[in-house]
C-alpha cells in the first residue's frame, strides 16, 4: 500500500489548511496508508547549526526519529499551512530546519540520493489577506525538496480567508487537486 506522510502546521482544530488537506487526499482514504502529524503537537527542538549531522549521520537530537521514518518510508507529502506573517507557523518552521540532516547526508557525506525513495508533494495554503505568503513558502519548500527527492506537484492555495469563508467551491479545488497529486 502507499504511503502518504500529513504534516498539518497550523494551531486550530479543525483549521481551514487542514480541513483542505483532508479533502485533497479524501479519495484515498481508504486505499492508502496515512501518518497524520501536527506540528504544534510535535513541538520539537528547532535545529541549533550545531554541524552534528556533517560529521554524523543523522542528528544530534532524537525527538523526530519516527516522524523522519515515515517521512522516508512515503510516496506522497501533502502540507497544510496558513501563513503566519508572510511565512509558516514557528513550529513548522523549526520542523522544515532540522531536514538539515538530509542536506548533510547529500553534501557532507555526498549520498545521493540522501532520501532512496522519490516522493509527489503537495501544499496547501490558507491565508488571510489576498495573495499573502504563497511566493516565500512555495520557494521555501520547493528549494527543499530538490534536496529531498521530492517534487511539488500541485499548490493549493486559498486567501482573503479573514473576509470569505471557505466552503464548497475550495474543498472541491482541493479534492481535485488530489487527483494531480495521486495520478488518477
Ligand atoms: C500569528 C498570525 C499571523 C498571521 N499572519 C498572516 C499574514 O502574514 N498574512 C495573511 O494573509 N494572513 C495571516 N494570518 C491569518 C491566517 O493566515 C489565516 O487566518 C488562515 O486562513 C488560518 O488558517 P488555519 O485555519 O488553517 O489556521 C495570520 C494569523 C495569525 C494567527
Amino acid at each position: 500500500m502507499k504511503k502518504v506522510l500529513m504534516l498539518d502546521g497550523s494551531p486550530r482544530m479543525e483549521s481551514m489548511s487542514s480541513t483542505l488537506g483532508n479533502w485533497l487526499v479524501m479519495s484515498k482514504h481508504d486505499k492508502m496508508e496515512f501518518y497524520c502529524y501536527n506540528a504544534y503537537k510535535m513541538n520539537v527542538s528547532p535545529c541549533m547549526g550545531c554541524g552534528w549531522c556533517d560529521k554524523n549521520v543523522g542528528c544530534v537530537f532524537d525527538d523526530m526519529d519516527e516522524f523522519f521514518a515515515d517521512f522516508e518510508a512515503a510516496d506522497y507529502l501533502v502540507i497544510t499551512t496558513p501563513v503566519y506573517n508572510g511565512g509558516v507557523p514557528a513550529p513548522l518552521k523549526a520542523i522544515v530546519d532540522r531536514f538539515q540532516r538530509y542536506y548533510a547526508l547529500r553534501f557532507a557525506h555526498g549520498v545521493k540520493p540522501p532520501v532512496a525513495k522519490p516522493k509527489r508533494a503537495a501544499l496547501v495554503i490558507t491565508a488571510g489577506s489576498k495573495g499573502e505568503g504563497r511566493e516565500y513558502i512555495e520557494k521555501m519548500f520547493t528549494r527543499q525538496f530538490t534536496v529531498l527527492n521530492t517534487t511539488l506537484v500541485t499548490t493549493v492555495f486559498v486567501d482573503s480567508t479573514d473576509t470569505k469563508s471557505v466552503g464548497f467551491d475550495e474543498y472541491h479545488l482541493a479534492f481535485e487537486q488530489g487527483k494531480k497529486l495521486f495520478e488518477y
